[in-house]
């Protein structure tokens, strides 16, 4: 069975009070419209259909750098969810088969209820939850049995529907002909006055097709209204990524304060240390260490390596096996050849560093000129002394040397030494004559002030 995928994502979201558009919103990190996008990778859809509304730029282009395939329907008003859903009908021009449902809102839907969803045989399927709770907005499932009569709108529903304890999670499951046709014939005489997704299961049943409904937990149909939802989405996003980690053999010495990605990927193995956050884009493989207070974002770190602790990795940095990274290092797009050591207070930004040089203390990489960027290559086994400034674009050749506090303008080639400094000047017994003469300045402006 064919699926294809359509994604809800027009809507303002005025409760979260901001110029963004909700679903642009971060969540570990990604958009969370790209969670949804995600969960729906493992049916492999057809087409995934993304209906963008306010904001429509810029979530387009969020949509398409998830899923450059995506096809963009932009609905202009946004007049109800049954509406969105008329006005992607066209981008499913040509496919038979399954048609799911999402919201760009709702980011923990699993896989697993996606394709419990894309199983059933009924013509319409609804995914709802179970909870005691009685929660405002959300619409009641009518059942009969395992027949879903209808979906009634909390708005539009009675005192004793109110009551009733299965609540649409929003998302559905319909075959594509089916879907096509229910959606035209909405209507919007309700209480809110606009085209209802959730009048197809009725209209279904009305035209002899069947309707019913399948259960997940409260937890995966956790829909983002408000910065308050969106934070206690964030804890619930860690916890559960803290606890797959665990489970996947890292050992985290301090769990609740380690922060991952939407894309986080460790090793088994590899040992993270407290307050550790990880942006998005980050591999470590197995084995790997990152120690205390590391921030890392699009980076990988190989087997064997030590990162920290209080190191930044930015977006680019490769770092090779057995690398030592030490405290105040930050590294941006560059290349760290196995087993070099940059161990204390330095910058290697656009750079490639050889197998085994060693970086002393206070290196900087000086790759901008005001203007452009420039790169920095160092051969392999260098040793780079303490408080080098290497002006890009420049090249050390291997095994070459820098001597420390060296500006170093020029290329250096294979096994140089090169020292780019003012030469020391030694003025034997000196000093005391020096201080004499400045406590006797200091005596004549006091001397002076009163
Ligand atoms: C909807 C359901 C409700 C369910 C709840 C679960 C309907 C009529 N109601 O209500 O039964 O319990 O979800 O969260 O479907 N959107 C558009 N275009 C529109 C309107 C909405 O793209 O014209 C998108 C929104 O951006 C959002 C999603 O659809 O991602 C849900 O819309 P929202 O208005 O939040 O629906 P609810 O009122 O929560």
């Amino acid at each position: 069975m064919q699926v294809s995928v359509i994604i809800l994502a027009a809507g303002q979201g005025s409760r979260m009070n901001s110029d963004l558009p909700k679903v642009l919103h971060p969540l570990a990190g990604a958009p969370l419209l790209h969670h949804a996008m995600r969960a729906s990778i493992s049916l492999a859809p057809d087409r995934t259909i993304v209906v963008v509304g306010h904001g429509a730029g810029a979530v387009t282009k969020a949509a398409l750098s998830e899923n450059p395939e995506a096809l963009i329907v932009t609905q202009a008003e946004q007049l109800g969810t049954g509406h969105a859903v008329r006005e992607a009908l066209p981008a499913l021009d040509g496919f038979t088969g399954k048609v799911i449902v999402l919201y760009g809102d709702t980011p923990f839907i699993t896989p697993e209820t996606l394709e419990k969803l894309a199983a059933s045989p009924a013509d319409v399927t609804v995914l709802g939850f179970h909870t005691d709770s009685r929660p405002k907005r959300y619409g009641r499932l009518v059942m009969e049995g395992e027949t879903l009569l209808r979906i009634v709108e909390y708005k539009d529903a009675t005192e004793a529907e109110r009551a009733i304890t299965l609540i649409n999670s929003g998302v559905v499951a319909c075959d594509a002909a089916v879907l096509a046709t229910l959606v035209a014939g909405l209507k919007n005489n309700n209480a809110a006055g606009e085209y209802y997704l959730t009048d197809i299961p009725a209209a279904a049943r009305a035209r002899g097709l069947t309707a019913t409904a399948v259960t997940c937990e409260e937890a995966e149909t956790l829909g983002i209204d408000t910065r308050t939802g969106l934070a206690e989405a964030e804890a619930v996003f860690q916890a559960r990524a803290r606890r797959e980690a665990l489970e996947n053999g890292v050992t985290l010495t301090a769990p609740d304060t380690v922060f991952f990605a939407l894309d986080t990927w460790i090793g088994r193995d590899a040992t993270i240390g407290p307050n550790v956050v990880f942006g998005p884009g980050v591999t470590v493989e197995s084995g790997a260490e990152v120690k205390a207070f590391c921030h890392l974002e699009g980076c990988h770190i190989s087997r064997g390596a030590v990162v920290g602790p209080f190191a930044r990795l930015r977006p680019g940095a490769e770092l090779a096996e057995d690398v030592h990274v030490g405290n105040f290092v930050e590294i941006k797009n560059a290349i760290l050849g196995e087993g070099v050591k940059v161990g204390h207070l330095s910058y290697l930004g656009d750079a490639d560093i050889g197998d085994f040089t060693n970086i002393g203390a206070g290196t900087v990489t000086c790759n901008y000129d005001g203007v452009m960027k420039h790169r920095t290559v160092i051969g392999k086994r260098a040793f780079i002394g303490s408080d080098t400034m290497l002006v890009a674009p420049v090249t050390i050749g291997d095994g070459a040397l820098t001597g420390s506090g060296s500006v170093i303008t020029d290329d250096v080639p294979p096994e140089a030494i090169a020292i780019g400094r003012a030469r020391q000047v030694t003025k034997p017994g000196l000093a005391p004559k020096l201080f004499e003469k400045l406590k006797a300045i200091k005596a004549a402006k006091l001397k002076g002030q009163s």
